[in-house]
């Protein structure tokens, strides 16, 4: 939306697509827009078709389709302009245009919707919706939105009633999670927005920015209340407050469910809560809630995001996924930034600092997250009980829930999540949250709602990562929680000579880092041999099992190939079945507690002419000559060589995949961040 500064048609399409394409990580199987189009008629200023264009495909074939309209005047300048974008990730319906986003009311476009979410009700409402004779076009739950908006205004009881109303009366029908934002034909320049369950957030950018880029936008001062923005904010950026701007300055506005769709307008944003109302009117914004009490007045902080526009643009990699892979001796730099002391070996992990009286007393520790963030708590937990002296569960946040698993109000539950936003995840917070259990986040994205709705946290600041694939972040997550075990054992005299061999460890890990990193040659040799497999099974246990499980998954993401993590103690139990001459195997055998029992392992694969690829310590001979191929890694303590030793499985699936010649960063079927159940 934009005030008083005008912008042709062609920038409005550029400002959108450029914004659909920082998300396209999101999903990626069609795209949409809605845009003004032109006075319906020339008397009737008040109503302003809306124009729709949808495509099957990626952000670039909708791109591609804009210039295609004869009827849009590209250069026209626009005063006051609201547009509305979507990039899909098909949940109900397959990909086509139809699905896509924004879905309208009727074939008007009298209200057109986008939406990120689930709306678990939607059979009821469509039936309802039919029965009193409103037609559907696609298979989406989404549809009902904008047909139950149409059914709202159609039976209203005056013509007063505003936008934000009729929003309010829709959001009140409706079951799930949603992010949702309105245009409505009716109301031309409008625009309305609320959330509950996804993410969305508004950027601000006031016409001083415009011109100048550095003043911040007017905020309300008398709304800010002491404390209240901090809690559940652990490290945040500056903060103002806002609960209406936009009255005596002209601004542009940007809705979005993620901030790098806007950080190259402004990185002024302030983020919505669950059941907040936001609408623009005028030029202003302002939010309430949807159950309003009498004088409750929101205060939602503005931010000052720290995001550099460079961080998340490519470089000189092929590929996001390739350059977080590269960019992990700085990232984990940053994730100890500020919180390791090397001369004191104190580990002072701020955001959790305040609770840790009440974490040393628990009853145990619960870790729990999704696919790789759930591998980041696998490879962690021993170190975890060793340094904690507590029990560690570690849970995938689906089958916890399953379970009903019993939680108790001493219990630590600490929920992992680069993304913040994993509606499994944050189900299973929101579930242990009810039972009293003392919540914490471990997360990547600032802001987020796992951040936000945990009681403390720590920010892994890996930085922003694009690749659906997980690397980087991986490897913060594991620092992050190794500094955990450290912050827990710093007053236990007998562990700290361990204690001490970690801090040295995570010194030098930066450069062990780069070291795997140059092995990267070799790894894309080994690639070029496997490329055209069908399977590949990677074997490990003790501290490298959690490595066999993300590597394994690092190749299933995004080479399609079957691959499996296999504990290597459970090898007699069934998988040495899949070992012949022509099953390829990599196998992980460290110079560490385990070192005799895989090797053993080793002796049972080779008695089967299996030919393993082996990931070992630098100058092992002994298992050298077993092994078809190895991949030597540099000696570090034994609670860190996961992160060593998932590297070379990261680059291994990153080449293979370039040459089975597949999308690496968007990989079929599979989204950054799932924020549906
Ligand atoms: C999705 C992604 C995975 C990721 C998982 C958890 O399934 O495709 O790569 O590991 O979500 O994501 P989170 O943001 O919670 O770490």
């Amino acid at each position: 939306l934009n005030y008083q500064v005008p912008r042709t048609r062609k920038e409005i399409f550029e400002t959108l697509v450029k914004g659909l394409q920082r998300l396209e990580y999101r999903g990626y199987d069609s795209a949409g827009v809605a845009v003004d189009g032109t006075h319906l008629t020339t008397t009737d200023t008040k109503s302003i078709a809306i124009c729709l264009i949808k495509k099957k495909g990626k952000v670039k074939a909708l791109d591609e389709e804009l210039y295609k309209r004869d009827s849009l005047d590209l250069d026209e300048k626009l005063y006051t302009h609201f547009g509305l974008a979507h990039t899909r990730w098909a949940t109900h319906g397959e990909p086509s245009a139809v699905n896509s986003h924004p879905q309208r009311s009727d074939k008007n476009n009298e209200f057109v919707v986008i939406h990120n979410g689930i709306i678990t009700n939607y059979k009821e409402l469509k039936e309802y919706l039919i029965l009193k004779g409103y037609e559907f076009e696609s298979e989406t739950d989404t549809e009902v939105i904008p047909k139950l908006i149409k059914y709202v205004y159609d039976n209203r009881e005056n013509d007063n009633i505003t936008f934000s109303t009729l929003v309010e009366r829709v959001t009140k029908q409706l079951e799930g999670a949603f992010a949702l934002v309105f245009k409505s034909r009716h109301f031309p320049g409008d625009a309305v927005s609320t959330r509950r369950g996804s993410p969305l957030l508004i950027g601000v950018r006031s016409e001083h920015e415009l011109a100048t880029e550095n003043i911040p936008v007017q905020y309300n001062s008398a709304h800010l209340k002491d404390g209240v923005q901090e809690k559940n904010s652990h490290n945040r950026p500056d903060s103002s407050s806002i609960s209406s701007v936009g009255d005596s300055r002209a601004v542009e506005y940007y809705f979005a469910s993620d901030a790098s769709a806007i950080i190259e307008h402004t990185n002024k944003v302030l983020y919505l809560e669950d059941d907040d109302i936001a609408v623009v009117t005028d030029g202003k914004l302002s939010i309430h809630r949807l159950n309003r009490q009498a004088g409750e007045d929101p205060v939602r902080a503005i931010q000052t995001l720290q995001m550099e526009m460079q961080q998340i643009m490519k470089g000189n990699f092929d590929a996001f996924m390739q350059k977080e892979i590269f960019e992990q001796p700085e990232s984990v730099v940053n994730t100890m930034r500020g919180r390791i002391c090397f001369d004191t070996n104190t580990v002072i992990l701020g955001g959790l600092k305040d609770h840790l009286k009440e974490i040393k007393r628990c009853r145990r520790l619960m870790m729990i997250g999704c696919g790789t963030s759930f591998h980041a708590a696998v490879a962690t937990r021993q170190i975890l009980e060793e340094q904690t002296e507590l029990p560690v569960m570690v849970e995938l946040a689906s089958d916890f829930l399953d379970r009903n698993t019993p939680v108790f109000r001493d219990d630590v539950c600490f929920f992992i999540s680069q993304s913040g936003e994993t509606a499994d995840t944050l189900m299973a917070l929101r579930y242990c949250k009810e039972r009293g259990a003392l919540t914490v986040g471990i997360t990547n994205t600032v802001g987020s709602s796992i951040c936000r709705e945990t009681d403390c946290g720590v920010h892994i600041n890996a930085g922003p990562e694009i690749g659906v694939a997980s690397t980087k972040a991986y490897t913060s997550q594991f620092v992050a929680l190794i500094m955990f075990a450290l912050m827990m054992s710093e007053d236990r005299l007998s562990l700290q000579k361990r204690r001490l061999e970690i801090i040295n460890g995570l010194r030098v890990l930066p450069e062990l880092i780069n070291k795997v990193l140059s092995l990267d040659e070799k790894i894309k040799a080994i690639a070029n041999e496997l490329y055209q497999q069908r399977s590949l099974l990677v074997m490990g246990r003790g501290f490298n099992y959690a490595t066999c499980l993300e590597g394994a998954l690092k190749i299933k993401e995004i080479t399609y190939m079957h691959s499996e993590g296999i504990l290597a103690g459970e090898l007699k139990h069934g998988p040495l079945a899949l070992i012949d001459k022509d099953m390829p195997v990599i196998m992980i055998i460290m110079k560490d507690a385990c070192y005799v029992k895989c090797q053993n392992a080793l002796q049972q694969v080779t008695a089967r002419a299996g030919r393993p690829i082996i990931l070992c310590s630098q100058d092992d001979p002994e298992v050298s000559k077993n092994a078809y191929q190895t991949i030597e890694l540099p000696h570090i303590v034994d609670c860190l060589q996961g992160i060593l030793s998932v590297i070379p499985l990261q680059l291994l699936s990153f080449h293979l995949a370039v040459l089975r010649g597949y999308d690496v960063d968007c990989p079929r079927n599979l989204a950054k961040s799932v924020t549906v159940e």
